[in-house]
C-alpha cells in the first residue's frame, strides 16, 4: 500500500494490491480526477487521462484557456465554468457564492486520524492504512479546505472527508459540503438504492444510470427507512459473482444525499454527503467545518465482492469497543410478547422460560420507565415505574441475572411526551419553530440535542440507572422523523445548522455512555430500521433491522441490508405467528433459518408455545450457539436474490473455510417441480466436505461447480415421506474433513 506524489506531473496515486485511485493538480491549481479502478502500475505521469477539447458553447477559464466543464474533478466548485451540481458552496458577505480552492499543499503519513466528535473507519495501526491530507486555500476568502483520503492495506476501499477552515475576517455560509465527489469517465453503470418503508426496509431496487440527476436522499433527520445513505454502481453484466462494482457509503446518521448526475458527455458524478436541503452552517472567523466521512470500495468480484469489503471493513474498522469481535448473546425481548402489559412478575417468568430454553440476555423493552402505560407519556422520564418493578430496574436486574441471564433495557433518549415530567419542566427542550404548532410522531416531541444542557440533563438520568443496576446491554430506539426543526438556544443565522447539530448531539451521548460503560452491547434502532447506517456501526455495533419480524419479508431485508453492511449487525429474531405485522404464519423452523443469520433472538413469550415448538426452539438456541462464530463472523455471499426469485439463498464460510452454514429458502411451494441445484461459493475446491448428517462427501469444486443438489419434496409425490409448504427452508451445515 502506498501514496506516491510525483511531482513533476503533479499527481497523486494512491494503492494497495487491488485498487488505484488517482489525483491531479490541474492546470489552474484545482484538483482532477483521472482514475479509480482495479490496481495499476505506477508511472510518472497519467497526464494523458486528462482530456481538454474545444466544445461548442464552452466558456473557458480566461487565464487557462480550458473549461471546468470538460473536466473530471475532485471537490468541484459551481459557477466558473463548470454547471454540473457542486461538492460545495459557500455564501459569502457580498452574496456571492463562487469559490476558487486551489491546491496549497499535501502531507502523506501512515495511519488514519480520527473526525471530531464524528463516526469513522479507523486504522488500529499505522501499518493498515495511509492518508492523504491535501489541503486547498481560497485566497480572496482566505478559507482552507482540506481533503483526506485514506487507503487501507488490506481492502479495495478509500475513505474520505472534507473540511472548511475559515481564516478571513467575514463570516461566511457553508451550504454544501459533501463527503465524497468523483466524476467517473462513463456512465454505463446499473444504480442500485436502496429504499423502501417502515417493515420493508432497504429492498433493492435497480435502474439504468442515465443523463441527468438520479438521486436518494433523507430530509427527516435521520437516515431513514425510505433510502439508505448508501449506493452501488455496477456495469451492466456485473452480478453477484463478477464483474466490476463500486459502492458509496455514507458513516453519518442524519440528512444525507446519494447523488449521480451523468452530463451530456456521459460523465458520471457521484456524490455522497449531507443533505444540502435545510443545510447552511455559519463558520465565523477560526471556526472549522468537518463533513462526515464517506467510503467507497471497488470490487471486480461482483456485487458480493463490494459487500465483502463493506463487511469486513465495517465490522473490524468501524464498529468498536468489546463486542466487536465478540459472537452476540441470544436474547429475548418482551416487546412483541407483552408490548405495554407487563409487571415485574410476568418478566421474570418469561425471562425464567427463556433461560430454560437457552436464551442468554433478557431484554425490556418500552414501559419500564415515568407514567409510560401506553405510547402517549412517559418519554423523557428515565426512573423505573415502581408500580410495575417495584424492586425498580436495580431489583429487576438482579432478579434476572440470578436466574443465569444477562439484562437489557431499552431507552428513546431522544424524544419526549408532551405528558411528561420533562416536558412540564423544560417545555422549550423540545425542537419546535416559534409561532408554529409542533408536529407530533407517535404522540411525541424531539428534543434539541443541539443543546448540551439538554443531552447532559438525559445522560444523567440514564447514567444514574446504568449505575445502580445490571445492565448489559441497551436497545436504543429512534421513534418518529423531526419536523419543526428549530432550536431556540440558537440564532436566527444558525438554525441551518440544527438537523446536523443535532445528530452530534447523539453521536456525543452515545461516546460517553460507550465511555463510561464499555461493557454494554449497545443496539441501535429507529422504528426498526430508520437508522440503519455505517454512522451508527460506529457507536452501536449491531442494529434492529426492521419492526417486520416476519421470516418471509424478513429474508428480503436482510438480504438487501446485506449489501453494504455485515450480518453480525443485523438484529434478527423469531416472532410469534400468526405474525404482528402482516399475520402471516410461517414454520417455527423458518422463523430461526432467516433469523440464525443476524445478531439472533426472540421476540415472543416461549411460555405460549406448545411442548414440541420449545424443543424446536431449544434446538435453534444450540444451533445458533455452535455455529454463531462462522455465521456472525465468516464471509458471507448472497446466493439467490428473493427479489428475483421464489427461492432465495445465501451462505457464510469460516475463514478456514472448513464449516460453511446455507440458508435456503423457498417462498411458495411448487409441485411436481424440476430437480434442483444450488452452485455455492466462498469453499475450498480440493477440501471434502459433508454436509449435514447424510453420508458421504463433496469436493468443494463439486459443490461450487455442479452444485448442492436442493430437490425437496416437492419433485415427488406429497403423499409419500417427507413435503414442503409454502415457506419452506433448510439449512445446510458443511464440513470439511480434515
Ligand atoms: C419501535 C421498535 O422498533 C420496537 O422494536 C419497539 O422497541 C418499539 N419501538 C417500542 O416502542
Amino acid at each position: 500500500m502506498s501514496i506516491i506524489f510525483h511531482q513533476v506531473s503533479r499527481e497523486f496515486h494512491l494503492y494497495n494490491d487491488s485498487i488505484s485511485y488517482i489525483i491531479k493538480i490541474l492546470p489552474n491549481d484545482q484538483l482532477g480526477q483521472l482514475y479509480f479502478g482495479k490496481r495499476i502500475h505506477d508511472r510518472e505521469d497519467f497526464g494523458y487521462l486528462l482530456e481538454f477539447a474545444n466544445r461548442p458553447m464552452t466558456s473557458v477559464l480566461q487565464d487557462y484557456g480550458f473549461s471546468m466543464e470538460h473536466v473530471r474533478q475532485e471537490y468541484p466548485a459551481y459557477g466558473t465554468t463548470d454547471f454540473r451540481l457542486p461538492a460545495l458552496e459557500i455564501l459569502q458577505e457580498n452574496g456571492s457564492r463562487l469559490t476558487n480552492f486551489t491546491y496549497e499543499s499535501h502531507r502523506i503519513f501512515a495511519g488514519k486520524p480520527g473526525l471530531k466528535g464524528l463516526p469513522a473507519t479507523y486504522a488500529e495501526r499505522e501499518e493498515e492504512a495511509d492518508t492523504l491530507e491535501i489541503t486547498l486555500k481560497d485566497r480572496l476568502l482566505n478559507m482552507t479546505l482540506v481533503l483526506l483520503y485514506t487507503i487501507f492495506a488490506g481492502e479495495s476501499a478509500v475513505a474520505r472527508s472534507a473540511r472548511f477552515e475559515n481564516h478571513g475576517e467575514a463570516p461566511v455560509y457553508v451550504t454544501r459540503a459533501m463527503s465524497l465527489s468523483v466524476d467517473l469517465p462513463d456512465c454505463d453503470y446499473d444504480w442500485i438504492q436502496f429504499s423502501g418503508a417502515w417493515s420493508r426496509e432497504r429492498q433493492v431496487k435497480t435502474r439504468r444510470l442515465e443523463q441527468g440527476i438520479q438521486a436518494v436522499s433523507s430530509a427527516r433527520g435521520h437516515s431513514s427507512h425510505n433510502h439508505n445513505p448508501f449506493i452501488v454502481l455496477k456495469r451492466p453484466g456485473a452480478d453477484e459473482f463478477q464483474g466490476e462494482v463500486m459502492g458509496f457509503s455514507l458513516v453519518y446518521s442524519g440528512n444525507f444525499l446519494a447523488q449521480a448526475e451523468v452530463d451530456t458527455y456521459n460523465v458520471t458524478r457521484v456524490m455522497l454527503g449531507i443533505n444540502p436541503f435545510a443545510f447552511t452552517w455559519k463558520l465565523e472567523s477560526g471556526e472549522d467545518f468537518q463533513t462526515p466521512e464517506a467510503v467507497m470500495a471497488y470490487s471486480q468480484e461482483g456485487l458480493n465482492g463490494m459487500s465483502q469489503v463493506f463487511h469486513r471493513l465495517y465490522r473490524t474498522r468501524l464498529a468498536r469497543g468489546v463486542w466487536r469481535d465478540r459472537v452476540r448473546p441470544v436474547l429475548l425481548n418482551n416487546w412483541e410478547a407483552t408490548y405495554f402489559d407487563f409487571n415485574e412478575e410476568k418478566l421474570v417468568n418469561i425471562a425464567r422460560a427463556a433461560k430454560e430454553d437457552g436464551v442468554e440476555l433478557f431484554v425490556l423493552d418500552d414501559g419500564w420507565f415515568g407514567e409510560r402505560s401506553s405510547d402517549s407519556s412517559g418519554l423523557g422520564d428515565w426512573y423505573a415505574n415502581l408500580d410495575r418493578l417495584p424492586g425498580g430496574i436495580r431489583g429487576l436486574s438482579e432478579k434476572v441475572e440470578a436466574l443465569g441471564l444477562k439484562f437489557g433495557l431499552w431507552v428513546e433518549l431522544e424524544m419526549v411526551n408532551p405528558d411528561s415530567e420533562l416536558y412540564r419542566e423544560h417545555p422549550d427542550w423540545a425542537l419546535e419553530t416559534p409561532g408554529r404548532t409542533p408536529s407530533q410522531g407517535r404522540n411525541q416531541l424531539v428534543l434539541d440535542f443541539s443543546r448540551k444542557e439538554v443531552v447532559d440533563h438525559i445522560y444523567g438520568m440514564i447514567a444514574r440507572i446504568l449505575s445502580e443496576s445490571r445492565v448489559s446491554y441497551i436497545k436504543w430506539d429512534m421513534n418518529r422523523s423531526i419536523t419543526e426543526c428549530y432550536s431556540k438556544a440558537f440564532p436566527a443565522d444558525r438554525q441551518g445548522e440544527i438537523f446536523h447539530r443535532y445528530i452530534l448531539g447523539v453521536y456525543s451521548l452515545y461516546e460517553r455512555l460507550i465511555e463510561n460503560f464499555p461493557e454494554i452491547l449497545f443496539e441501535s434502532c429507529a422504528s426498526g430500521g430508520a437508522r440503519f447506517d455505517a454512522g451508527m456501526l460506529f457507536y452501536a455495533p449491531q442494529c434492529w433491522t426492521s419492526d417486520d419480524s416476519d421470516a418471509v419479508e424478513r429474508i428480503k431485508i436482510q438480504y438487501g441490508t446485506s449489501f453494504g453492511y455485515p450480518v453480525v449487525s443485523m438484529g434478527a429474531h423469531v416472532s410469534a405467528v400468526p405474525n404482528h405485522q402482516l399475520c402471516r404464519y410461517t414454520p417455527l423452523e423458518t422463523r430461526g433459518n432467516v433469523a440464525y443469520f443476524g445478531a439472533f433472538g426472540y421476540e415472543l413469550d416461549l411460555q405460549k408455545l406448545q411442548e414440541d415448538e420449545r424443543a424446536v426452539v431449544r434446538q435453534q438456541i444450540a444451533f445458533m450457539k455452535e455455529y454463531r462464530e462462522v455465521i456472525q463472523f465468516g464471509t458471507f455471499y448472497r446466493l439467490r436474490s428473493p427479489f428475483e426469485h421464489n427461492i432465495a439463498a445465501w451462505m457464510v464460510v469460516s475463514d478456514d473455510k472448513k464449516t460453511a452454514v446455507v440458508g435456503y429458502y423457498k417462498i411458495l411451494n411448487d409441485v411436481n417441480c424440476e430437480f434442483r441445484r444450488l452452485r455455492l461459493k466462498g469453499l475450498d475446491p480440493d477440501m471434502r466436505y459433508g454436509v449435514g448428517d447424510s453420508d458421504g462427501w463433496f469436493y468443494g469444486d463439486e459443490l461450487m461447480e455442479s452444485g448442492l443438489v436442493t430437490t425437496d419434496a416437492s419433485a415427488g409425490q406429497p403423499a409419500f415421506g417427507e413435503f414442503c409448504t409454502d415457506f419452506w427452508s433448510r439449512i445446510y451445515v458443511l464440513k470439511a474433513f480434515c
